[in-house]
């Protein structure tokens, strides 16, 4: 019964919901799922960026324009426009900067009008995201972000200091680092805090409160430098050395289009939800074009087009840049997701049509003697020790693979053997050899965030 922490996703309030943040979402929702599917006690926090100088800057440029944006209807959109335009106004007018940084300062301490619009900015933003996370349908047992730190964060200051460890660096505090790494700034010379005193907070309040054995972050390999040094940093606050050993972040490659890179700067952000919902869209196309006339055509263009964008993000290892290209990820005979959802519908409607009740105790095993069968029973009997791997390494790339490689291996048992057959012994093994290669590629899917449509 350890105690597991995952803190994933954590966009940022007030700006896009971006591609790097569904790796985070995806890859630690599913790390979330074995873990618990394993019996840990898991934890899964959103650390939300929601504090810092930007919301300074928002509250100003709310304060000046609000009334000229529409920002209950489309916040997000909105918000970033009169960001980029207070941002532009600081760059001609220094004293407006010197607005925006009071502005923060007045919302760290808790000033009622600042807090109010603060408050706004983040359900607003947290609404939007929702609709991504509802279509992803993942959840998250805490949403305390970075703000949640805002008062956390003079103990950790206290204790660097107590330790002899915080030192004077051009006006700025810091901790200097061995092993050759920059040191962590803790205290910038404007006197705020910065993204990592809030993890180190962050790091003290979980080991209080969930007195985890791991504490698992998931980002982009942009964070490692990040990582290393608040883990190093963390060392210094007296904590037990169960919990600073704990620490383990999981780092993710970039998502590059068949173009190139998508990012902020250069323009090419993609938003999430549009990206989610053009999947859906393209599944629901292919549906039209080879089975018009399935049921709930909606519900299957769904978990077909959710599925294949979440097996993609996770079917190879995390740490490579991943390509986002549709004609792969949709690609029923690639290694894809709907490859192994058509695999589970297909073995589920064998099962449907032979009208067939599981018994292992109908099953004679000799009767399973043939490669094909010998092949999957193997890799069935290896389900448990692929989650068990999957949680040493923190990667669920492995799981995908095993799924795959069971899918393909059944699609070679189904051409080469007949399930159904005048033997009825031969019939029942076979038909419950099925029976469990549907499970467990159900099960697995189901355990990287992936659903599986009745029928396809
Ligand atoms: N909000 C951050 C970002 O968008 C990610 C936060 C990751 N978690 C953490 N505890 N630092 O890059």
């Amino acid at each position: 019964p350890k105690n597991i922490v995952i803190d994933y996703s954590a966009p940022n309030i007030a700006k896009p919901f971006h591609i790097g943040h569904l790796r985070s979402t995806v890859i630690g929702g599913a790390l979330y799922n074995i873990y618990k599917f394993l019996g840990y006690n898991v934890t899964g926090i959103n650390h939300l960026g929601d504090w810092g100088t930007q919301f300074g800057k928002l509250i100003e440029g709310y304060k000046r324009w609000g009334k000229e944006y529409n920002i209950e209807e489309n916040p997000i959109d909105e918000l970033t426009k009169i960001y980029i335009r207070i941002n532009n106004l600081c760059k001609e007018d220094e004293s407006v900067l010197e607005e925006c940084r009071n502005n923060f300062k007045k919302l760290e301490d808790g000033d009622e009008y600042c807090t109010k619009i603060w408050k706004k900015f983040r359900d607003l933003s947290l609404k939007e995201f929702q609709k991504v996370y509802s279509i992803l349908g993942v959840k998250f047992d805490s949403l305390n972000g970075e703000a949640f730190y805002s008062d956390k964060m003079p103990e950790i200051v206290e204790l660097l200091k107590n330790a002899g460890k915080l030192e004077d660096s051009e006006g700025a505090k810091v901790v200097k680092l061995n092993d050759n790494m920059p040191p962590c700034l803790i205290i910038k010379s404007n006197g705020s805090t910065t993204y990592a005193t809030r993890d180190l907070a962050a790091i003290m309040y979980r080991a209080r409160k969930y007195d985890f054995d791991k504490a698992i972050y998931v980002t982009s390999y942009e964070q490692i430098l990040h990582f290393k040094q608040v883990f190093a940093t963390a060392k210094y606050l007296g904590l037990d050395e169960k919990y600073t050993n704990g620490l383990v972040h999981v780092p993710f490659g970039m998502v590059l289009l068949k173009t190139g890179k998508m990012s902020t700067r250069e323009g090419k952000v993609i938003k999430l939800e549009d990206l989610l919902n053009e999947a859906i869209e393209k599944s629901r196309s292919i549906i039209e074009s080879k089975n018009p006339s399935l049921e709930n055509k909606e519900d299957v263009a769904k978990k077909v087009g959710v599925g294949a964008v979440i097996f993609n993000d996770l079917s190879n290892s995390r740490i490579k840049d991943e390509i986002f290209d549709w004609d792969i990820m949709l690609n029923f005979n690639g290694e894809t997701g709907p490859y192994v959802q058509y695999t589970t519908v297909r073995a589920k409607s064998v099962l449907e049509k032979a009208a067939y009740i599981p018994d292992i105790k109908d099953v004679n095993a000799q009767k399973l003697n043939d490669k094909d069968s010998q092949n999957i029973i193997n890799i069935l009997y290896n389900f448990n020790n692929i989650l068990q791997s999957v949680t040493v390494k923190e990667e669920p790339s492995i799981l995908a693979r095993y799924l795959i490689n069971l899918a393909q291996s059944f699609s070679s048992f189904y051409n080469n053997c007949h399930i159904i057959t005048d033997d009825k012994e031969v019939q029942d093994a076979r038909l419950y050899l099925t029976y469990m290669v549907q499970t467990v590629l159900e099960k697995g899917l189901n355990l990287l965030g992936i659903q599986v449509p009745e029928k396809m």
